[in-house]
């Protein structure tokens, strides 16, 4: 044990070698024991000695603070309840060895623990030798997990790039992991699209999730570097039905008919890779897609109610499908008109297929011509992209209302592995042949 660790186990502040002031290491969790004990005293506790070291178990899980388990068999952030703020980023790996890119993995796989319990990276934000850059970047610190997940997944350029094999992985390409097929309309930026790795970070605090993307580029630093990032504000689906659903930025509300992230069922059978996909290390994990759609905001809004909901086959004010008075109700989909984005999207119109969204508005200023450079991050998961993804887009890039209205201008492919299980197991391990 350390000096500093022993010291600290015996609840004495550490002392500073170099000065011998004593030093108090604050981490997240500590910070927000005192917060919270001044709300208990507040509250009416009784006593003076509140124990700072069991509020975080104690406190109660409102959805601003709470905690998402890190360790399953899945990853957290794909049916965990969508939480209001995005940091997407994806990275390109820089470095050629593949022992240097393993030992990113397991890096961030240690913070991203660390982090989604609201605990600072390595020895902190103020913890650590004053000599020193701290391990944590600080500016999360007293803020509570607020439900942060963080999710990795790894493009088809980290499997091959140019023909060729960079880290030894092209063997264990899923083939599930197909290039996506350019569809009529798109107008994509390199510079938004594709990427070796992915993580996507999704908390009720945007501070938290900016933090936690930043730390994870941080380690990376001379190995991986931020190929394009995304904020997302405003949560465009919802994997939890009981909940009230979100509107996107056209008004609708959106999310109405997915995946729901305790049916276990469509998502064995829609979202989770499962034994005899293709590859084994795929198992418990989904593919994922990611499209950065802008909005014609200004035409949109000079567009008449009728239409607008015509385009979609839904009301605008409850939801409710054509001809039907509630959100919930089972739509009809022949008395939609042929065009409309919710009939040619329906599982009916797809051969089954069903994808779980996830998506984000985003809006990042405005474009130079005084309009918002607005839109949505789309995001889903799925089980196949080939099965999912693919044939929806191909129906709706070829025939949706709502093109006019939009434009595809990112996209970008990821396997995300299956979750990591316990503490010592690192994001891809199965991947890089290590047994588990
Ligand atoms: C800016 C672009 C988009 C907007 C504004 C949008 C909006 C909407 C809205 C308002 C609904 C109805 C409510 C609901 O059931 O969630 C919906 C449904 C849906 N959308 Fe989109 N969407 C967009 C792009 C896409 C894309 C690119 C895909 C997939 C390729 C997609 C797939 C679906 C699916 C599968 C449904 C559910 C249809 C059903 O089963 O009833 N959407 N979308």
């Amino acid at each position: 044990m350390s000096d500093t660790a022993d010291t600290e186990q015996r609840g004495e502040a550490p002392v500073d070698e170099a000065d011998g002031a004593p030093r108090r290491r604050v981490s997240r969790r500590s910070l927000l024991g005192w917060t919270g004990a001044g709300v208990a005293l507040g509250a009416g506790a009784v006593g003076g000695g509140v124990a700072v070291a069991s509020l975080p178990e104690q406190r109660s899980q409102p959805s601003s603070g709470g905690e998402i388990a890190f360790y399953g068999p899945h990853q957290a952030g794909i049916s965990t309840p969508v939480q209001d703020r995005l940091h997407f980023a994806a990275f390109d790996v820089t470095t050629d060895s593949r022992d240097e890119l393993i030992g990113v993995l397991k890096e961030w796989t240690a913070a991203a623990a660390a982090m989604t319990a609201g605990r600072d990276v390595g020895e902190g934000a103020v913890g650590g030798l004053a000599e020193a850059p701290p391990d944590d970047t600080g500016e999360a610190l007293g803020l509570p997990p607020s439900r942060l997940t963080l999710t990795i997944g790894f493009g088809p350029t980290l499997f091959e790039k140019d023909g060729k094999d960079r880290f030894g992985l092209a063997k264990r390409r899923p083939e599930a992991l197909v290039e996506l097929p350019a569809f009529p309309g798109d107008k994509l930026d390199p510079a938004r699209s594709g990427g070796d790795i992915c993580v996507q970070a999704c908390a009720d605090d945007p501070q938290v999730a900016v933090h936690a993307i930043r730390n994870l580029a941080r380690i990376g630093f001379g190995k991986v570097a931020v190929r394009w990032s995304q904020l997302g504000f405003g949560k465009t689906s919802s994997t939890t039905p009981d909940a009230q659903t979100p509107r996107n930025l056209m008004g609708f509300k959106d999310g109405t008919h997915n995946v729901a992230g305790t049916d276990t069922a469509a998502l064995d059978k829609h979202v989770w890779a499962a034994p005899g996909d293709g590859q084994d290390w795929m198992t418990g994990g989904s593919y994922l897609v990611a499209r950065r759609i802008r909005m014609h905001i200004e035409t949109w809004d000079r567009t008449p109610l009728k239409e607008q909901e015509d385009i979609f086959g839904r009301d605008k004010g409850e939801g409710a499908p054509v001809g039907k008075r509630k959100e919930r109700d089972e739509p009809n989909l022949k008395a939609m008109l042929p065009t409309a984005h919710v009939r040619l999207a329906h599982p009916d119109s797809n051969g089954g297929a069903m994808i779980l969204r996830r998506g984000y508005s985003f809006t990042d200023g405005t474009d130079g011509l005084g309009r918002l450079e607005a839109g949505l991050f789309f995001l889903a998961y799925q089980r196949d992209v080939r099965k999912g993804f693919v044939p929806v887009q191909k129906r709706l890039a070829a025939n949706d209302a709502l093109n006019e209205y939009i434009q595809h201008v990112g996209s970008a492919v990821f396997a995300c592995p299956p979750g990591v299980r316990k503490s010592g197991e690192w994001w891809g391990q199965a991947l890089f042949g290590d047994k588990r």
